[in-house]
Parts: structure tokens; C-alpha cells; sequence
């Protein structure tokens, strides 16, 4: 059997000599180079980072509270997961006004003050951009749903059915089973990739394009560095409808596995990405792009780069490296070193950690190394030449805690799938800063999700006073 203690060594230890030390600190001035090449990027889910009025749940004034420890950190930028006015169905990502606050998180107000305080400490503010879908309750879908001839008739993906209680194709929506919901006022289907609540913009509309620019417009009017943009290979379907080719077996729903070549990764998506890259260019001061670009390979990376051209995405994620199924020494090297030559000299963005997938220890850990593996992960993310992207907790190695029954999950896709899929509660579990009532995250013992029960050892209080702890390895 592998020695992966030792691996792990080897393997940081060949990535350091081989590609040079970043360090975690703000960057200095390097030339000409935008401050994204040299960046470290934090992801904040903002329901579990600081809970500041006692609900249980993280909000913007709590992020605002935690930005001198971000800043000692040494992150650049923070990414925040949407905080948009939501059903909260996907837990914002189903957003139903795109230019307010969730009440749940604060006003336009406190987003004000989060973004001059955060600029005061050279941390730049990233929005997530979600433009794939809107709830099902913001008021175009509900304009939409209402007829087939009102203004806004056009602007989501509706169908007629085959027959009666028969969806126009196959399609399966991501999270399980058709992809297609039936609305009786229309008497026709409307098509949603993820959760029902989340019916898909027409982007074959231009009026969709133009809303959704001038809603990118309004935050970076306010002064965010940028966007991160949510599912956007997923912006445009196949529009002859065929079906999806249909594979051996079945999905964690319950589904026949299928290709999904006619629902995302249209060439027509680079069109979309070139405009927006153009209208942020208009803005001062390096804004940014980044994408959740979950591709097949390198080349189709390349692309949305705009490749040679440089037009597209500054950074697109790069999904190969860190979600790289195995601990496999040579298959990383391929991945960096494919990052490194095929991309046309456009800048890597690497990531291992996210809200929607187990935290590495979990994913690559075997039980008596984990420590070890996430160190060595950490020196790849912050010691290639890629930027990086990390998630809230990293730096302190909080768990990955699923749900252990049924009734405890709280992300539907854990509820359809159970128990094969389990959900993603277990990467969103609260931030643990210290050993108290819910560690720290809020004064309320109950919260949003349970606080992981290691909490009392693995925080950021007695972490900071360890010389050898994850925090401190961070830090270094
Ligand atoms: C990707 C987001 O990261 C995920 O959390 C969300 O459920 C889907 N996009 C749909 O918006």
C-alpha cells in the first residue's frame, strides 16, 4: 500500500522547488500584473461564516466583524456565496431580486459598509452571479408563467409537452429526475437544470442578456472587483430538443444515466462571455471574471479563456487539478503541468475545496493522514503559479460532517437522493472560531445547520497558539 504520509512530503516538496513560493500576504506590487495573478481568494458561505444578531444564521454585519482575521490571513479578495433576496430553496442560488439584500443578511447598508471596510484592509469584494436561472418567485418568471403572450412570455425555456403528462425530451435536471415542469396557465413545460424553484433564462433572448448586464453593472457601480459566475456553462441548451443519449445504469436519484451534450457547453456561451468581458473592461481598476467552469479536459478550459485571444474569463476555475479523483502523484503533475503549457499563458485558478463538494480530507483522506494530505494540498493551491481559491474553514481543517439521517438534511438535492446522495450540508457546517457556544459562530446554541462536533479542538482560537497547526501551516 501507498505511504501517503510520504507522498504527500515528496510531492509538496517537488511542487514547492518546482514552482516557486507565493506568499498568503497581500500582494506587492509586481509590474504591470493585475492583482487577481498573485491573488489568494477566499469563498464565504455567508449562512455559516459569523452570525452577528443571534438567528442562527451567518450575515453580512458577521462577515464585517471577521474581516481583520481575513486580512491576517492574508486573502486578497473574498468571494461571497449570493446573499440576494431568496426563497432561499438552494439556499440563495435561487434568487428572486438581484439588486438587494436578503433580509436575512442585512440591507444595501451593511453591504456598504462590508465593502468600505473591506477595502480599507486591500480585501476586494467578489458577488456571485447566478444568471443560469432565477427563482421560480422573481417576478419575470412569474410575469413568464402567466401567459404565452405577455412581455416576458420568451424569456425562460418553455415547451409544449409530447402528449398529456409527457415532458418535450428526456433531459434530466441535475438534481434529480426530468428537467421539465409542467404549468398549467401556459399548458406547457418549463425547463429548470437544477431544483423546479430554479427555471432557466432564455439567453437566446437578447433582452435576457441586456437585464443581466445591467444587473452586473449596478455591483460593480457600488465598487465589487467582480463576479464569480454560477453554473455558466449551463446558460444555453441544444434548442432542436433532442434527447440526451442514454448510458448503462442508473444515477444516485434513481435515474438512467445520460449524456448531457444538448444542455450545457454550447459553443453559442462565448458570445455571451466575450460581451461581458468587454463591459467590464469599461470599469477601472482590474475587475474580474471567474467562472465555476466544471469541463471535461484542458482544452475545453482553454476556451473560456477565449484561448489565444485572451477575450473571455480571466479565470476560469480549474476543476481538473482539485477535483482530481485520486492521491495520485503522477496524475497531479499531468494536471499542473496541462494548466501550465495549454492554456495559451493564461493565468491557472485552482481550487479544492468548494460548497458543493466534501472537503478534501474526506474526499482524499484515509483516516491516519489526513492532516498530512491536507497540508500537502495546501502547499500545491498556495505554491504553483496558479491563483487560488480557497473555502472558509480550509485553514483550519474543519470537517466534513453529512447529515447521518433523513430528517436532518436540510439541502433537497440530500432529501431526492437519500441515502445515496446525502446533500451538501456537510461542507456548509458554521465557521469555528472558538470553544463556546456554537463555536463562536453565534450566541444562539441553535443554528442553521449543527456546529461539527469537533469544534472544542479544531478552531481558530486554539489553532492560532499551535505553531504546527493547519492555521499557522496556512499562514506560512
Ligand atoms: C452551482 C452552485 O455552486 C450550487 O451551490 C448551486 O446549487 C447551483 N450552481 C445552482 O445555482
Amino acid at each position: 500500500m501507498r505511504n501517503n504520509y510520504l507522498f504527500a512530503g515528496c510531492l509538496a516538496l517537488a511542487i514547492t522547488a518546482l514552482a516557486g513560493v507565493r506568499s498568503m500576504a497581500p500582494s506587492a506590487p509586481a509590474g504591470a500584473d493585475p492583482w487577481w495573478k498573485h491573488a489568494v481568494i477566499y469563498e464565504i458561505y455567508p449562512r455559516s461564516f459569523q452570525d452577528s444578531n443571534g438567528d442562527g444564521i451567518g450575515d453580512l454585519n458577521g462577515i464585517t466583524r471577521r474581516l481583520d482575521y481575513l486580512q491576517e490571513l492574508g486573502v486578497d479578495a473574498i468571494w461571497i456565496a449570493p446573499i440576494y433576496p431568496s426563497p432561499q430553496v438552494d439556499f440563495g442560488y435561487d434568487i428572486s431580486d438581484y439588486e438587494n439584500i436578503d433580509p436575512k443578511y442585512g440591507t444595501l447598508a451593511d453591504f456598504d459598509r462590508l465593502l468600505a471596510e473591506a477595502t480599507k484592509r486591500n480585501i476586494r469584494v467578489l458577488m456571485d452571479a447566478v444568471m443560469n436561472h432565477t427563482s421560480d418567485k422573481h417576478p419575470w418568471f412569474i410575469e413568464s408563467a402567466s401567459s404565452r403572450t405577455n412581455p416576458k412570455a420568451d424569456w425562460y425555456i418553455w415547451r409544449n409537452g409530447k402528449g398529456p403528462g409527457k415532458p418535450p425530451n428526456n433531459w434530466l435536471s441535475t438534481f434529480g429526475h426530468s428537467a421539465w415542469q409542467y404549468n398549467p396557465k401556459r399548458d406547457q413545460y418549463y425547463y429548470h437544470y437544477f431544483y423546479i424553484q430554479q427555471p432557466d433564462l432564455n439567453w437566446r433572448n437578447f433582452e435576457v442578456e441586456t437585464a443581466m448586464i445591467n444587473m452586473l453593472r449596478f455591483w460593480l457601480d457600488k465598487g465589487v472587483i467582480g463576479f464569480r459566475l454560477d453554473a455558466v456553462p449551463t446558460l444555453f441548451e441544444d434548442p432542436t430538443l433532442q434527447n440526451e443519449e442514454t448510458l448503462a445504469g442508473k444515477n444516485k436519484f434513481g435515474d438512467p444515466n445520460q449524456e448531457t451534450k444538448l444542455q450545457e457547453n454550447l459553443p453559442e456561451v462565448h458570445g455571451v462571455i466575450r460581451r461581458m468581458r468587454a463591459m467590464i473592461n469599461t470599469y477601472p481598476g482590474d475587475r474580474v471574471l471567474v467562472g465555476e467552469t466544471y469541463l471535461p479536459n484542458v482544452t475545453e478550459l482553454d476556451k473560456w479563456y477565449g484561448g489565444a485571444k485572451h477575450d473571455e474569463l480571466e479565470l476560469p476555475m480549474d476543476m481538473q487539478v482539485g477535483f482530481e479523483p485520486k492521491l495520485d502523484a503522477h496524475e497531479f503533475r499531468q494536471r499542473i503541468n496541462d494548466a501550465e503549457t495549454k492554456i495559451h499563458g493564461n493565468q491557472p485558478l485552482f481550487v479544492f475545496d468548494n460548497h458543493d463538494n466534501p472537503r478534501t480530507a474526506f474526499r482524499y483522506g484515509d483516516g491516519v493522514h489526513n492532516t498530512a494530505i491536507d497540508k500537502m494540498l495546501a502547499a500545491i493551491l498556495f505554491t504553483t503559479r496558479s491563483t487560488a481559491m480557497m473555502y472558509y474553514g480550509d485553514e483550519i481543517e474543519m470537517p466534513t460532517t453529512p447529515p447521518t439521517s433523513k430528517d436532518q438534511v436540510r439541502d433537497p438535492i440530500g432529501i431526492t437522493g437519500w441515502p445515496k446522495e446525502k446533500g451538501r450540508d456537510g461542507e456548509r457546517t458554521p465557521m469555528q472560531w472558538n470553544a463556546s457556544t456554537s463555536a463562536g459562530f453565534s450566541t444562539n446554541p441553535r443554528t442553521w445547520l449543527p456546529v461539527a462536533p469537533d469544534y472544542k479542538q479544531v478552531n481558530v482560537e486554539i489553532e492560532s497558539k499551535d505553531p504546527n497547526s493547519m492555521l499557522n501551516w496556512y499562514k506560512s
